[in-house]
């Protein structure tokens, strides 16, 4: 039998993963607690003594991590066990009855005749790490960087007055670090920095709502939905992440620390971190004194040449970085301070959006306003279940002229490319319509409408 000969892994293990002949089972105690248990190569069969010793050590040894009142087990009395199909295992545990690596649910009976219903701890809701290693191939290195900067954008856009609105990316061969000066994360239940690494555990879900509606140009950057985006996203683009964050009203910088592997290979998600004083650096960039740093090392994916870098950011973050929309004052404003590896984008004048208003027309806008309500929908807005049965949607048009004789889509490919920025569409498939999901670029949607052939030289470019 497995357990008589040396093993490298020990013969009882947490549900932490999968190999060939490995048992898992959960055990439902009399007392209303679990074991999960793991047997791997046990044999053929086990003698119910033996077994009842494996259960017996596994839920010894978690009883000594917990602080809660041990509850009694007769196991020297007649022990049995109780498949779901209620058939009884008293004497032996014959294993081709049960699957591999599939889990199977016992009930242990200590001759107490003591029966609960309910058990703790019955179910583990540990998020699936592969969620972590099965991201799809469109999931790039610019987009992951984009998911980290959207909660960058969402935490400084409610700063206050005369508070720095700064996100500053650098990436090199060290590693990523974004820094931003929002409102940041302590170790207070409402502001946790846990809330940044536990799947689900969302400040911004709750406010997605108040996205929708506003005024033009709808820029509220209130992306968050699901509640995973900052961990899978430095996962993605590195094997370890250090979480460094300070809200105004904590003294201490909290910290928190990610490692891929851990992440992977653990049954329960703990993670180190830390509380520290702030650094002169973070005190100089956020003088209002919060702020949040994200610094990822081990890069898995290579990035863009800093220069196509920083035009690709200036491209999905465009409105933030340098608003022209603002219909009554015409005015360009900047809303939020970008830097990418110390450049303030509104200073670059590269990218496509920059490169494509400028060689489009400066006549009078052609915008659409669209509004769309779902037929039926809850008209009394009570709980905010009618915001989400709605959608605004702005339509921008912008012509395109021939000057000179040249095509302005030709000219903008041709500065693309001179800019070391060239997209791999020509003048026939070139994108006339970009998709901006309040002001922020879906980069992947790129989208040549079946409206919008081009005819004699004319085309419409449609934004937000
Ligand atoms: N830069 C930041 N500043 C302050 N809080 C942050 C920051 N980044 C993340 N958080 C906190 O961590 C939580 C989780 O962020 P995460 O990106 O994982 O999910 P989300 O933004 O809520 O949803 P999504 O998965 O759609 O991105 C946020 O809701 C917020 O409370
Ligand atoms: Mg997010």
């Amino acid at each position: 039998m497995a357990h008589t000969r040396p093993r490298k892994r020990s013969l009882v293990e947490c549900l932490d993963g999968s190999s060939v002949d490995t048992y898992k089972f959960r055990i439902l105690l009399p007392s209303g607690g679990i074991t999960d248990l793991i047997l791997r190569d046990p044999g053929a069969s086990m003698f119910m003594e033996e077994f009842v010793g494996y259960v017996r050590r596994e839920f010894e040894r978690c009883e000594k991590s917990s602080a809660d009142p041990k509850p009694s087990i007769m196991w020297d009395a007649d022990i049995y066990l109780e498949d779901m199909s209620e058939n009884k295992i008293k004497r032996r545990l014959i294993f081709n009855h049960f699957k591999t690596n599939k889990l199977h649910i016992l009930r242990l009976h200590d001759g107490t005749g003591q029966n609960v219903n309910t058990y703790k701890n019955m179910w583990d809701l540990t998020p699936d790490t592969e969620l972590l290693s099965e991201l799809p191939a469109e999931y790039t290195f610019e987009t992951a960087l984009a998911d980290l900067i959207d909660n960058s954008l969402q935490a400084i856009w409610s700063n206050g007055v005369g508070e720095r609105r700064l996100v500053s990316v650098t990436v090199d061969e060290q590693g990523i670090l974004i820094f931003d000066t929002g409102a940041g994360m302590d170790g207070s239940d409402e502001n946790s920095i846990v809330k940044w690494g536990k799947f689900g555990l969302s400040n911004h879900r709750s406010s997605r709502g108040l996205a929708i509606g506003g005024k033009p140009p709808y820029l509220m950057p209130l992306f968050g939905m699901f509640g995973y985006g900052g961990p899978i996203a430095s996962m993605h683009l590195g094997r370890r992440a250090l979480v460094s964050s300070k809200t105004k009203e904590s003294k201490k910088v909290y910290t928190l620390f990610l490692e891929r592997e851990a992440l992977l290979n653990k049954c329960v998600w703990r993670t180190d971190g830390g509380i520290r004083s702030s650094f002169e650096d973070e005190i100089q960039l956020s003088s209002h004194g919060s702020f949040t740093k994200v610094e990822i090392q081990e890069l898995k994916t290579r990035s863009l040449e800093t220069s196509q870098l920083q035009c690709r950011l200036k491209d999905i973050y465009f409105p933030y970085i340098q608003c022209d929309d603002m219909l009554s004052s015409r005015k360009t404003t900047m809303p939020i301070e970008f830097q990418v590896n110390g450049v303030n984008l509104a200073e670059i004048d590269g990218g496509e959006v920059a490169v494509t208003n400028w060689h489009s027309c400066n006549g009078p806008e052609f915008v659409l306003q669209l509004r769309f309500v779902k037929q039926g929908a809850d008209a009394s807005g009570i709980s905010g279940s009618r915001k989400l049965q709605e959608a605004n949607a702005r339509l921008k048009c912008v012509y395109f002229p021939i000057v000179e004789g040249k095509e302005s889509i030709d000219r903008i490919l041709e500065k693309l490319e001179a800019e070391g920025c060239g997209i791999t569409e020509n003048f026939e498939n070139f994108c006339r319509v970009c998709i901006r999901r309040l002001g922020r670029l879906l980069p992947d949607a790129r989208w040549v409408g079946p409206t919008m052939e081009p005819t004699c030289g004319q085309f419409c470019r449609m934004r937000e």
